[in-house]
């Protein structure tokens, strides 16, 4: 059996042969910013910790105390927290009180998430979709948190909506947590991907994934095919394509968990490519499902970091300007080479 600590000690490997846990690396990535004050590294850290913590949850999942609806009562006669809102909140708790961030936002609310008056606020901006892939919760498939970090905007006081509506091409760092068969935490500050493995009996989150490129050749395409009809005649005759029907291209596997984090993590690592179109079968999906500051930019930013592209089917993610909190966009996100294909047909058919 490979461990994390087998697999940062393979040959080839610049940490080959060390045991690096998160907190050695940030540190370590920190010495190549001269100007950094450490703020960065720990929030970093401070995330690396909400990992745990959720994942700690994650793995009870099953049992009685966490699932069921919010608002319901135990059998202990506590109010049962659904997992989403504890991640939510774990997140949050960890991160209110630092004097780090002037701003949060959240997926699971409506607006920014304002540093309590009695805390101070600090240079950076942290918004997140904290248990992506929830609908997966109750059947023990893979679930994921993302993040993504900015410097703030605004000059002073409180961090206010313009801090949280910022391009992704100016995200400090992004990153994600997967809890599946084994926790990870993924991330990038602008200078390649790596990705960690937490050690359960330690508690510790080790470097098992160092600079992460998106293979050349890639083996899936992932996609809700079930909503097919519902697309555009660009995405479909490109989902033909990737399908091989044309004959011009081999055919790739179809793989479609239904959570974002877990999709891209196998393309990731394996390569492909993943996307969730605009389509016409929900008047709110007009313009796609995936929100922009919570999943799209802070993936994109990974995907680019990684080798790879991320578009909407024709602008590129991380140049656009969010508008909202909760902008949808449609969302191309892999290998270079798919993603350019994806979008040379959407402009000739579309
Ligand atoms: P969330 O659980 O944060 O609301 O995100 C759900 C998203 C994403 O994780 C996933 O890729 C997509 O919804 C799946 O949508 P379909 O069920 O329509 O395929
Ligand atoms: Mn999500
Ligand atoms: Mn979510």
């Amino acid at each position: 059996m490979s461990t994390a600590i087998d697999q940062s000690a393979q040959p080839g490997n610049a940490h080959a042969g060390k045991i690096v846990t998160i907190e050695r690396f940030i540190l370590d990535e920190q010495q190549s910013y001269p100007d950094a004050t450490g703020t960065l590294t720990s929030i970093l850290y401070d995330i690396a910790l909400a990992a745990k913590i959720i994942a700690s949850k994650t793995t009870r999942a099953g049992l009685s105390d966490i699932l069921g609806s919010a608002g319901k009562e135990n059998v202990q006669g506590e109010v049962v927290q659904k997992l989403d809102e504890y991640a939510d909140r774990t997140i949050f708790r960890l991160n209110d009180h630092t004097g780090r961030l002037a701003v949060m936002a959240s997926e699971e609310h409506e607006d920014i998430l304002p540093i309590p008056d009695h805390f101070s606020v600090g240079p950076y901006v942290l918004l997140y979709d904290p248990l992506d892939g929830s609908s997966n919760i109750d059947v023990n498939v893979s679930i994921g948190t993302i993040f993504a970090i900015y410097r703030r905007k605004t000059a002073d006081g409180r961090g206010t909506l313009q801090d949280c509506l910022q391009r992704g091409r100016d995200l400090v760092a992004a990153g994600y947590v997967i809890y599946g068969s084994s926790t990870m935490l993924v991330y990038s500050t602008g200078h390649g991907v790596h990705g960690f493995t937490l050690d359960p009996i330690i508690g510790e989150f080790l470097l098992s994934h160092p600079d992460i490129r998106i293979p050349e050749k890639p083996k899936f395409y992932s996609v809700n095919q079930g909503y097919e009809q519902f697309w555009s005649a660009g995405v479909q005759r490109y989902t033909e394509w990737l399908q091989g029907k044309d004959k011009t291209a081999k055919p790739l596997s179809l793989r479609y968990i239904g959570s974002l984090v877990a999709d891209f993590h196998r393309n990731l690592l394996m390569g492909g490519i993943y996307y969730y179109p605009s389509d016409t079968k929900d008047p709110e999906q007009t313009t796609g499902k995936l929100r922009l500051v919570y999943e799209c930019a802070p993936l994109a930013f990974l995907a680019e970091q990684a080798g790879g592209m991320a578009i909407t089917g024709t602008e590129r993610i991380l140049d656009l300007q969010p508008t909202t909190l909760h902008q949808r966009v449609p969302f191309f996100i892999g290998n270079a080479e798919l993603v350019t294909k994806a979008q040379e047909m959407i402009q000739s058919f579309d």
